[in-house]
Parts: structure tokens; C-alpha cells; sequence
């Protein structure tokens, strides 16, 4: 077994502030990066996110603000930071791409694979897509000549001279990795996805710009001209962190969260771009759904954004983080509304938590019992958190919610208030007062700060009514 883990998020781009779906997945790695603290301590574990800043569609973002294409990415870096730190996520970096190690180490790496002898120059005439950043063949675009994905953005035609990556060559290694799953993918789904993908063939990929166009952007080491295209340079971040922290070695295991339009990416171009280089693979992607609002896309153009604070500000971060993780869109795609968040908010967490707590510290108060404290051991590789093998981080939510059901059903079946014998009531509450210690130490991956607010409550010998933690909202 690996004695450490490397877990890593998508960066997001910085045309403009992250909303709730990209939010899903920065959360749904940090209450893995959280687990695994636990599971084999606080230095086996790493976890990084950040801000992929070097995309075209910065510049008219920036131009639309009267900002530098440097002053804006900063700004909306600075903003996203904010929006992931509202929702506790627990990163070890957050990692940019205009960040002066990243830059250097970018330049390298390219360097490497050109030495390799992968990385050659040719004109590009076609077409691309910048909400993708990527380019397109006429069968990727729709019958308007639109792209699938960003079907409102026009697709600009490209007559470039650039550089290529030979990712043709790369199709039988690629095979053999994911046939074989030593680069193994999650949802079990999505590898049958990326073979067949991979049947249609590779081919060669440009990995750089002219500079006039991203001025900002990372020059190729090779030509003073061309700056490194921005997939190339984003990928790289995952190595820029990890290696320098010791995370990128055989001792450790490696797992990308990404979304599903990503997917590629990671499990196609970015392991060819490694073994190009000379660096080990990755072990693990991890590939999620969409959240879909109300059941459409969540789109800046459809006016239906929403920001992590806002969500935060009125529900509280961990009803936030309950709510995605058990509801988000782990495996396929999810619909969301502020409706079913209340829903969720008042049946599960202010019902089927708070209250539960609530009943149990106002009985063991008003027994004046003591309660020692400390035979609640969690066993962290034990049969409910099984599920986080596959990251089945709803299914671990689902068991402890079952766990708080089976709770309640105790204390309605023994009535505490009327038992008449010391001895008897005793035993009746220390039971439900070690399981609600042992669900506050459950769930401390998912909701920390509720965890240790029980915690606190529950961690004494004498146990006192507290607060109410999710108060019902009308
Ligand atoms: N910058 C690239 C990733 C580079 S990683 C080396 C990018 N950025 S993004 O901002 O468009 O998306 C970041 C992540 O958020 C991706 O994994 C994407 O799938 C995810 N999501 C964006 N919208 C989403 C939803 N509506 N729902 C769930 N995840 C979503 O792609």
C-alpha cells in the first residue's frame, strides 16, 4: 500500500468567479484529503487547487473590465480563493499558473519533451473553441458549426503557425495503461469511455500560441514568439506542486478530481505528456457529473450563476457541503435548486441531526449523570467508510444518516424521560451519548466545523444543552 496521497482538483479558469458547480468538486477532494488525514495522518497527505490563468478568453474579459490580462487573472484568482475558503475546503496550495515556480517548471517540462524529440512545428488552419480551449474538427461542432459544449460562443477560425505535440504516437501506450488500469478510472464507466475514445484515433495536438495573442502567457522556451497553450501549462500544475513537496514518487498515490467535459485531458493527454517527459503516471481520475440548476446548464449568459457565499450566507457551509456531497452529482449529472436544499437542510440536518442532538443533551443534563469520555475509537479503515475506495462519499453520508435514524428510533423506544431506575436510565444514555460522540468523529470529513461543535458539547464528562446548530428555516 502507498504510504501517501497526492489529491488534486481541476483549476479553474479565471474569466470569471467560480460558481456552485465547480465548487462540487473542491469539495468533494477535500472531504477525501480530510479522510485521509485521519486515515494515515496529517503528512501522507497533499492536496492542491487553484486558478488556470493563461486562457484566451481573459483577455476580452479584461478588456471588458479596463483591466491588464495580468490584473484581471489576479483579481479573480484572489475572488475564487475567497469563494473555496467560504466553504472550509482544507487545500495545501492553492497553486496559479502565473505563479513564478509554475512558470519556470512549465518551461521546463516543455523543454523535456521537445528534447524527447515529441514536440515539432507546423501551420494549424482550423477551427477553436475557446470556451474549451481547444481545437475542432467540423465533426465536433454542431450542424450551425457550433460547439457542442458552448454552443453560444463563436468559433473562431485559426491560421497559425504552432507548436505540436505528437500525441498520435502515444495511442498504444495509452491503451495499455487504461486497459490494464494502472492509470485506473472512476466511475468504473468512464474507461470503457476513454478506450473507445481512443479507438477513433489521436491526433497531433498544439501545444503553443502565438504570443501576440496571449501576451501574458508562458514563453516557449524554444521560441520567444510562441507561448505555451494553455492546456499543456495546466496540466502541469499537478507536477509543479507535487514534485516539489515530495508527492510525486512511487510511495505515492495519485488521483485527480476532474469534471466530466475534462476527462480527456487527464486521462489521455496529460499521462502521454508524462511519460513524454519521463514522469510517473498518475493512479487514479476521478471523473464527476454536472450540477445542473433547475435543469438547465449554469451559465453566466443564462443569468442563473451562484456563488458558493451566497449559498453559505444563507444555509451555513457545512449545510452546504452536506448538500453536494450527498446529493452533487457524484456519478452523473445532478439538479439542484434552492428549494431542495431547504428541503434537505430542515429533514436531514436540522431534523435528523440537530434535533437528535439536541434530545440527548438535554436528557443527559437533566440526568446530572457523568459520562466518561474516550472509548469512541474510530476504526478508519473499518466497513462504513468501504464506499471512499470508489469515493462514494454520498453512500458514507447515507450509512451515518442511517446510524442518526436508528438513534432516534432508540430513544423513542426507550423513552429516557419516564424511566423510573437509576441503573436503567444510565445505561440507555450512555449508549446514545457514545453513538451521537461517535457520529460527531464520523463526520468530520464531510461538515468538520458541526463535528467539532459537537464535539465540544459532547466531549465532557458532564454534558450541558447547547445551542440549537441548524435552527429550522421557514
Ligand atoms: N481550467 C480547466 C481545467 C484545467 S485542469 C488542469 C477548466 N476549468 S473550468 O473552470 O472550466 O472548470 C473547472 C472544473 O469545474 C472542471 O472539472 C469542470 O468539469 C468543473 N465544472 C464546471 N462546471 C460544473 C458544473 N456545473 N457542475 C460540476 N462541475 C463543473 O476546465
Amino acid at each position: 500500500m502507498k504510504k501517501k496521497i497526492l489529491i488534486t482538483t481541476a483549476i479553474d479558469y479565471t474569466n470569471d468567479v467560480i460558481h456552485v458547480g465547480h465548487a462540487y468538486e473542491k469539495i468533494l477532494a477535500d472531504c477525501i484529503a480530510r479522510y485521509e488525514r485521519l486515515r494515515l495522518g496529517k503528512e501522507a497527505v497533499y492536496y492542491t487547487t487553484g486558478t488556470d490563468e493563461h486562457g484566451t478568453t481573459n483577455q476580452k474579459a479584461a478588456e471588458e473590465r479596463g483591466l491588464s490580462p495580468m490584473d484581471h487573472v489576479t483579481d479573480i484568482s484572489q475572488e475564487n480563493r475567497k469563494q473555496i475558503d467560504a466553504l472550509n475546503i482544507s487545500y495545501d496550495r492553492f497553486i496559479r499558473t502565473t505563479d513564478a515556480d509554475h512558470k519556470k517548471f512549465s518551461a521546463e517540462f516543455f523543454e523535456k519533451s521537445l528534447k524527447n524529440g515529441d514536440i515539432y512545428k507546423d501551420k494549424y488552419a482550423g477551427f477553436y473553441c475557446e470556451g474549451c480551449e481547444a481545437h475542432k474538427t467540423l465533426t465536433e461542432l454542431n450542424e450551425y458549426g457550433q460547439c457542442f459544449v458552448h454552443p453560444t460562443r463563436k468559433i473562431q477560425r485559426l491560421d497559425e503557425e504552432n507548436y505540436f505535440f505528437k500525441w498520435s504516437e502515444y495511442e498504444d501506450f495509452l491503451k495499455e495503461k487504461i486497459s490494464s488500469d494502472e492509470l485506473r478510472m472512476r466511475p468504473q464507466g468512464k474507461k470503457a469511455e476513454m478506450l473507445a475514445f481512443l479507438e477513433h484515433g489521436l491526433r497531433d495536438i498544439t501545444v503553443t500560441r502565438p504570443k501576440y495573442k496571449v501576451s501574458w502567457g508562458i514563453t516557449a522556451p524554444n521560441d520567444e514568439e510562441q507561448v505555451i497553450h494553455v492546456w499543456f501549462d495546466a496540466l502541469i500544475n499537478y507536477l509543479t506542486e507535487g514534485s516539489q513537496k515530495g508527492f510525486w514518487d512511487e510511495d505515492t498515490k495519485i488521483v485527480h478530481f476532474v469534471g466530466k467535459d475534462i476527462a480527456r485531458w487527464h486521462t489521455l493527454l496529460w499521462p502521454a505528456m508524462l511519460e513524454s517527459a519521463g514522469y510517473r503516471l498518475p493512479d487514479e481520475v476521478y471523473v464527476h457529473g454536472f450540477i445542473n440548476l433547475e435543469g438547465q446548464k449554469i451559465s453566466k449568459s443564462l443569468g442563473n450563476v451562484i456563488r458558493p457565499t451566497d449559498l453559505v450566507a444563507q444555509f451555513g457551509v457545512d449545510s452546504v457541503r452536506y448538500f453536494l456531497l450527498k446529493y452533487g452529482p457524484i456519478t452523473e449529472d445532478s439538479v439542484f435548486s434552492l428549494k431542495q436544499i431547504k428541503e434537505v437542510y430542515n429533514g436531514e440536518l436540522a431534523n435528523g441531526l440537530g434535533n437528535t442532538i439536541s434530545r440527548v443533551a438535554a436528557l443527559a443534563q437533566k440526568s446530572g449523570f457523568d459520562f466518561p469520555v474516550g472509548a469512541e475509537n474510530v476504526d478508519w479503515q473499518g466497513a462504513l467508510f468501504e464506499p471512499l475506495k470508489e469515493y462514494r462519499v454520498d453512500k458514507v453520508l447515507q450509512s451515518i444518516w442511517i446510524l442518526l435514524a436508528d438513534l432516534d428510533k432508540h430513544i423513542n423506544k426507550n423513552e429516557p424521560w419516564a424511566i423510573k431506575t437509576e441503573e436503567k436510565l444510565r445505561e440507555v444514555l450512555t449508549h446514545e451519548v457514545s453513538e451521537l460522540r461517535k457520529v460527531a468523529k464520523y463526520i468530520k470529513p464531510f461538515i468538520p466545523d458541526t463535528a467539532q461543535k459537537i464535539e465540544q458539547q459532547f466531549g465532557k464528562v458532564k454534558i450541558t444543552a447547547g445551542e440549537m446548530l441548524f435552527p429550522r428555516l421557514d
